[in-house]
Formats: C-alpha cells, structure tokens, sequence
C-alpha cells in the first residue's frame, strides 16, 4: 500500500508540542490507524493497539509494567464504544 499524506499528520504534530495527550476519533475506515501508525514510525515512537488484548489486559492489571513494556511517548489506538471506557 502506498501512504497518502494526509493534512491531519501537520496538526498532530504541531499539537504534540503542547498537549500530553492527544485523541484522534473518527468514523471507522478513514484512516486513523494508519496515519498513527506512520507518525509513529517517523517519529519513533512506541505504537501499541488496545485491540491487542493482552496489551489492553496489561494497561488494565498493571499500569506500571504496561509503561516499561511499550515506553512513552506512546502513539496508540483503538478506544472501542463497546469497552465504555478510555484507558
Ligand atoms: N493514508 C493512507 N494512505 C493509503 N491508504 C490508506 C490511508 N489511510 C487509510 N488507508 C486505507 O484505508 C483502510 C482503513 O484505514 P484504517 O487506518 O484502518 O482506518 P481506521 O483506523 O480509521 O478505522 C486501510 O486498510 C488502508 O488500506
Ligand atoms: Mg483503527
């Protein structure tokens, strides 16, 4: 696949400078996980999906090792409407 720029990528990155945390919501399939996936390998930075169960598992058992297995700046997704619950 190629990676089509997108306008969302400047605005991230200019926010990044001022807030710790930064959500990125949107319909399902217009890309969100594939920009964050990218800014994260440009700015390399740990990226870890919440879908993952065991990672989301982790974030919920024990927050500390969470932390040391996938170090901040972390770039991540998905929240899901079902799981009623920001991590
Ligand atoms: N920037 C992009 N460049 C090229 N293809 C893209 C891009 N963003 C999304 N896509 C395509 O659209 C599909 C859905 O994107 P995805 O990131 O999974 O959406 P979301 O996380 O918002 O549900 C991907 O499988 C990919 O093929
Ligand atoms: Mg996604």
């Amino acid at each position: 696949m190629k990676y089509l720029h997108r306008h969302l990528e400047r605005k991230f990155l200019k926010m990044n400078d001022f807030f710790k945390v930064i959500m990125v919501t949107g319909a399902r399939q217009v890309g969100k996980t594939t920009m964050l996936r990218h800014l994260a390998r440009e700015e390399r930075r740990t990226y870890v999906s919440l879908d993952n169960m065991a990672a989301r598992e982790l974030a919920k058992s024990d927050p500390v090792l969470f932390f040391q297995t996938y170090p901040p700046p972390i770039i991540g997704s998905a929240v899901k409407p079902s799981d009623n619950k920001i991590l």
